[in-house]
């Protein structure tokens, strides 16, 4: 089965409260996105709003074709709105107000009975529930603790392989590969992301435990000169290998 692409339409959202404009407008740049080929569309609602707003949300629920993700903290501010939106599944992440992106993956270790709580609440409201991970076996380990059937899957966080020099990187890979395969026995669905561009994204489509690849700021950020459209259709051709 080819990975398939979600596409994260947050930076669409930047460049609108860059100037408090009505355009460009996130729910029309996602049919674009489909159009092209994702399966999903993303977008994180942070406490901030400093890129989508919960009217987004709202105006995306019934327009998009495929899986629609939010990305939310625990907080219970995001649960109360994702029971009111019901999203077709939320991912819980880490969310500190001064990171200029996620930093890292939640520490589910030291958070079980946060997450155990917040994914209860999501459940009982009809929606899927995956977690944004480190590749760290601790972590995923974790997920045994949760509960059967709570967590449907979870996101691995590919940063640190993006980052990664020369040599570090088949390490970091490694990592990215060991994490899916945790997922994979314990009947996870396993999706990755962050940092991803055309040109570091074969490694990781190629992992065949990775079902979903969430990408953002390079495919908003490449538009620029290709359109979403072409943005879009180059990365599915670069997943492809
Ligand atoms: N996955 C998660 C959990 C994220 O928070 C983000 C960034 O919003 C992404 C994937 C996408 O990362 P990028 O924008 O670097 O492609």
């Amino acid at each position: 089965m080819a990975t398939r692409l979600a596409v994260n339409i947050d930076h669409v959202a930047t460049l609108r409260q860059a100037r408090m404009a009505p355009y460009p407008d996130p729910i029309a740049a996602a049919a674009i996105a489909e159009e092209a080929g994702a399966t999903g569309i993303t977008v994180h609602l942070r406490a901030d709003r400093r890129h989508i707003q919960e009217e987004d949300v709202r105006r995306l629920g019934p327009r998009v074709r495929g899986t629609l993700n939010l990305e939310i903290a625990t907080s219970e501010e995001m649960l109360a709105v994702a029971e009111e939106l019901r999203p077709t599944q939320v991912s819980l992440v880490p969310e500190r107000p001064d990171e200029v992106t996620t930093e890292g993956g939640l520490n589910l270790v030291g958070q079980i009975e946060e997450v155990r709580r917040a994914a209860e609440r999501l459940r009982q409201a009809g929606v899927a529930v995956s977690l944004f991970l480190d590749p760290d076996p601790r972590q995923i380990e974790a997920i045994d603790h949760l509960g059967e059937g709570l967590v449907g899957g979870f996101e691995i966080n590919t940063d640190r392989y993006t980052r990664a020099k020369d040599g570090d990187r088949s390490a970091q890979l490694e990592k990215v590969r060991v994490s899916a395969r945790l997922g994979h026995q314990r009947g996870l669905r396993v999706y990755a992301g962050h940092g991803l561009t055309h040109t570091n994204v074969g490694a990781i489509s190629t992992i065949p435990e990775i079902e979903e690849l969430n990408i953002g700021h390079w495919l908003i950020s490449r538009s620029i000169t290709l359109g979403l459209h072409g943005a879009v259709t180059e990365m599915l051709a670069a997943m492809k290998g």
